[in-house]
């Protein structure tokens, strides 16, 4: 039997880690079952894929700027694929945007990528489509990184959000799948992993066989056993749902990085309560205190979406004090920008002007350089661990703490897949020079 010939994959990634483990999933079933390998050059690709984000109005027009240019510069032959968020949203009207495209599939539809890759005018967008046990092909690309994704779909309703839209109602992956999969990557090498949902501390609450509940502390617990795993990353929590048995667990598990995600979106209580967030700025403050106080290294980060409609001063001079009170050490900021299918659309009328939110946007944007800074130069003199990761050009090695502060040191590869001690000379705003203790 004549083994396929091999074919040349060019995938280009926009969105969130979910995205990114996706298109890992996609690469690693095409390299199985098609004899696809991926290439850097676009030029020379079989099959180009973008997977898409539908988060915000910014990366769907990229998406179509980007799938012009691929479908100017490709070979003949090459077909374009456009899969993820977007591609459940919009499904056949992309290709009536773009006659060129071949095949749309839609977030949680990723794992009919073998079947789908050669039919042409195919569309796959079933927002009820449940792959959460489905067994990946193994991607082997992970070093000393993994991430594994433990549930599928997200059910919270915050009104400005579409990712319910495009990735359905929430489906926990079994956690023996979750476990086994860590094991295997570990066993490869790693000696960390993220664990990946659009709300992880609701995992285990729905599962396509219908057995019984669990609970991300469990789950957390469980991963931790395994033998060779040093360090455990989770993305994204929710702040509502960070109860005193998680905060129990962040606390007492020394295997879990002390950088916590907490995703605030905004200050005031009453745009809280437009966004369906389900906690007040007073509930949000009492938890971030509480973590800070038990965990005195931790790193808070946090998402911060300025100008949602309706927003007045008052309200986002809240924002500006819980980032005050909080000094969060990362924010990721975003202006609002409406969505189809999201409840927030019905606040049209109460839409704030583009220059106001820009303006609050860079205030806050601001504000935190000052935190940022203030955190990183805490760290002078200090000695930390650090798990060094890559090897860069000028000859430094960089790596993170446990708290997820990237250092740079002078050094060779010897030091790649290690956790070291080194001592803090030096401080940027967003990362952290040193020598190796030895
Ligand atoms: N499930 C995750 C991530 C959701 S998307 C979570 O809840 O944390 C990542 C971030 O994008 C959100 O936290 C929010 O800050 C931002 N975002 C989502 N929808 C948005 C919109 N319509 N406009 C601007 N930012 C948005
Ligand atoms: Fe969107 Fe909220 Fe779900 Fe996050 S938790 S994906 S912000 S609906
Ligand atoms: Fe974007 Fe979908 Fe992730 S909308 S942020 S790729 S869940």
């Amino acid at each position: 039997m004549s083994k396929e010939e091999n074919k040349k994959l060019f995938i280009e990634t926009l969105g969130c880690q979910m995205n990114d483990t996706d298109s890992q999933h996609i690469i690693a079933e095409l390299k199985e079952h098609k004899n696809y390998s991926t290439t850097n050059n676009m030029e020379e690709a079989d099959l180009i894929i973008i997977n898409t984000c539908s988060v915000r109005e910014k990366p769907v027009q990229k998406l179509f700027s980007e799938i012009g240019q691929f479908n100017k510069k490709k070979k003949d032959t090459a077909k374009i694929g456009v899969c993820g968020c977007t591609a459940s949203h919009l499904g056949e009207d992309i290709m009536k945007r773009a006659p060129y495209v071949d095949f749309v599939l839609g977030a949680r539809n990723i794992s009919k990528i073998k079947d789908i890759v050669d039919k042409k005018g195919a569309v796959e967008i079933d927002i009820d489509y449940d792959d959460s046990t489905y067994q990946f092909a193994q991607s082997g690309t992970s070093l000393y990184k993994t991430s594994v994704n433990i549930s599928i779909g997200c059910d919270k309703e915050c009104t400005y959000c579409i990712v319910p839209a495009t990735r359905g109602e929430e489906i926990s992956i079994p956690l023996e799948m979750i476990v086994q999969q860590v094991a295997k990557d570990v066993a490869n090498g790693a000696v960390e992993v993220t664990l990946l949902g659009q709300n992880v501390n609701s995992y285990g609450r729905r599962f396509s066989d219908g057995r019984e509940k669990t609970s991300f502390t469990k789950l957390l617990q469980e991963v931790s056993k395994i033998d060779g795993l040093e360090r455990i990353r989770f993305s994204s929590p929710h702040p509502l749902h960070m109860d005193d048995e998680f905060i129990e667990e962040l606390v007492k598990n020394p295997k879990i990085s002390k950088c916590i995600h907490m995703p605030l979106q905004s200050g005031s209580t009453s745009i809280l309560k437009d966004m369906k967030r389900g906690y007040s700025k007073e509930g949000f403050l009492k938890r971030a205190k509480k973590i800070r106080d038990l965990i005195p290294e931790v790193r808070i980060t946090t998402d911060i979406i300025v100008a949602f409609p309706g927003e007045t001063q008052e309200d986002f001079e809240d924002t500006i004090d819980v980032i005050n009170q909080v000094k969060f050490d990362q924010i990721f900021n975003f202006k609002y920008s409406p969505r189809p299918n999201t409840q927030a659309l019905e606040l049209e009328e109460k839409e704030i002007a583009d220059n106001i939110g820009s303006a609050r946007l860079t205030e806050v944007i601001e504000l935190h350089k000052l935190h940022q800074s203030e955190h990183m130069e805490s760290n002078i003199g200090k000695t930390v661990n650090v798990l060094f990761e890559s090897l860069k050009p000028n000859g430094e090695v960089s790596g993170f703490t446990d708290n997820y502060v990237q250092v740079f040191v002078k050094g060779s590869d010897e030091l790649l897949g290690r956790f070291i001690d080194v001592k803090i000379t030096g401080a940027s705003r967003t990362s952290l020079k040193g020598e190796v203790i030895n």
